[in-house]
């Protein structure tokens, strides 16, 4: 990690940071539109505590796994969601814990989804202390600790040998109780200049177009930014003489217009043709980047029928469905088509592959 620069303002409520990852040496390459895979580490408190509520020290060797077991539960395995099989084996070394039996029947998913809300690793060890696990016990019953992506915000042409990133940094309360994204706080709070094992996730489907003279529509609010800032770096870089529209939105201008600078700077150089921003609590309406899109219909089918790209990053559960709608509506109401022909268009941009996501 070579640079660490926080995005969002004071005042902010959220807590956007934007990486920089030297890939010097490693032999990695990558193009516009790939993520970076990042393996975590978990916070040193958090094994601390797991340790203790296990009774256990940290150093003793776990055969299967290589390595201690501080390094094991530090590396390795999620210290959050308790699996099944903990609460299993908790339930065999300890009988008398009836009020598992139920959370663990297959035919109970529902109960045991509701239970475990909420709940780690350290909360079991910590109401059933007399289950005395040992350190390869414990291993062989926690889930494995899984890499996680980040789009990948930089371009190689412009940065050669160097990763930008763009991430949220999850910290929240829940039951009365300071949480903490794994990864996003691993980058945030725990790596600091050191190293980290990386790898690169290509995503053949989110390339720029390979006509640089066609169109590129992009809808990328928060974090959803992170792709389009690659892409016009390379547009940049290459001179590509393609239209390029982007759509960005975040909770406030004064704090959390992500990339303001370059942004505004790449309109002024003509890289970057159209900017509609959609910032969602500067009044008492909420207004949203599909909100712009819809004020922009004819723009919009203009560029479409031009043969233009339509790119969206960004949450999935909410955003992207919402831009799909609207995306419907407009080419409903700009392309004058019924629904069924407005559906049957879109579907059409897809299996062209003129409409690419990117969400998470
Ligand atoms: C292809 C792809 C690209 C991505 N690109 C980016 C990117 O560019 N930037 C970026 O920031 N992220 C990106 N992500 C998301 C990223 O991979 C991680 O999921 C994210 O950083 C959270 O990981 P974490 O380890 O910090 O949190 P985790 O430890 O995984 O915790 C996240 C979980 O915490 C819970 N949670 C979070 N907030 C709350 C709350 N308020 N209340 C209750 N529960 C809550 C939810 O269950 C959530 O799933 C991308 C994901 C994919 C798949
Ligand atoms: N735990 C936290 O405190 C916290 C904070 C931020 C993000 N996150 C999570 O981190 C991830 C990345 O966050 P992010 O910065 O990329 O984005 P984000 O915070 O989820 O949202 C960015 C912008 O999109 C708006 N938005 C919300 N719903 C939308 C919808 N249906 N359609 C269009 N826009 C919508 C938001 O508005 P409003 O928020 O005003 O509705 C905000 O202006 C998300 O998955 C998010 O859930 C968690």
């Amino acid at each position: 990690m070579t640079a660490t620069r926080r995005l969002t303002a004071p005042g902010s409520g959220k807590e956007t940071v934007h990486f920089e990852v030297s890939l010097a040496g490693s032999g990695l390459v990558y193009e516009v539109g790939d993520s970076l895979g990042i393996f975590p580490a978990n916070d040193p408190a958090e094994v601390d505590a797991v340790l203790a509520a296990a009774g256990l020290s940290g150093n003793e060797v776990v055969e299967s796994a290589g390595a201690n077991l501080r390094d094991v539960l530090t590396r390795q395995m999620t210290l959050r969601e308790p699996s099944r099989q903990l609460l299993a084996a908790v339930l065999e070394k300890c009988p008398e814990a009836t009020e598992l039996s139920e959370l663990i029947d297959p035919e109970a998913k529902s109960v045991m989804e509701d239970w475990i809300d909420g709940r780690e690793v350290v909360d079991i060890l910590r109401a059933y202390p007399q289950a005395n696990f040992t350190a390869e016990e414990l291993v062989k019953v926690l889930r494995k600790l899984q890499p996680r992506l980040y789009s990948i915000a930089s371009s190689p042409k412009a940065h050669p040998e160097a990763i930008h990133l763009t991430v949220a940094i999850v910290r929240y309360e829940l039951h009365g109780r300071g949480r903490q994204g794994v990864c996003s706080t691993y980058l945030a709070d725990r790596v600091k200049d050191a190293s980290m094992p990386v790898f690169i996730h290509s995503a053949k489907h989110f390339r720029q177009p390979e006509d640089a003279s066609v169109p590129v529509i992009m809808v990328g609010p928060g974090t959803g930014i992170a792709p389009f800032r690659a892409f016009l770096q390379e547009r940049e870089v290459l001179g590509a003489p393609g239209k390029s529209w982007l759509f960005f939105g975040d909770r406030n201008r004064s704090t959390d217009f992500l990339y303001e600078e370059e942004i505004n700077a790449w309109c002024a150089k003509g890289v970057l043709h159209r900017l509609d921003t959609a910032f969602s609590r500067d009044q008492v309406e909420k207004v949203y980047v599909q909100h712009r899109m819809r004020e922009n219909a004819d723009e919009l089918w203009k560029w479409l029928e031009e043969g233009g790209y339509f790119y969206v990053c960004g949450d999935a559960s909410r955003m992207a469905k919402d831009v799909d709608e609207a995306l419907h509506r407009i080419v409903e109401q700009a392309g004058g088509k019924s629904k069924e022909d407005a559906a049957a268009y879109v579907e059409e941009l897809k299996k062209t592959k003129r409409y690419r996501k990117d969400v998470y």
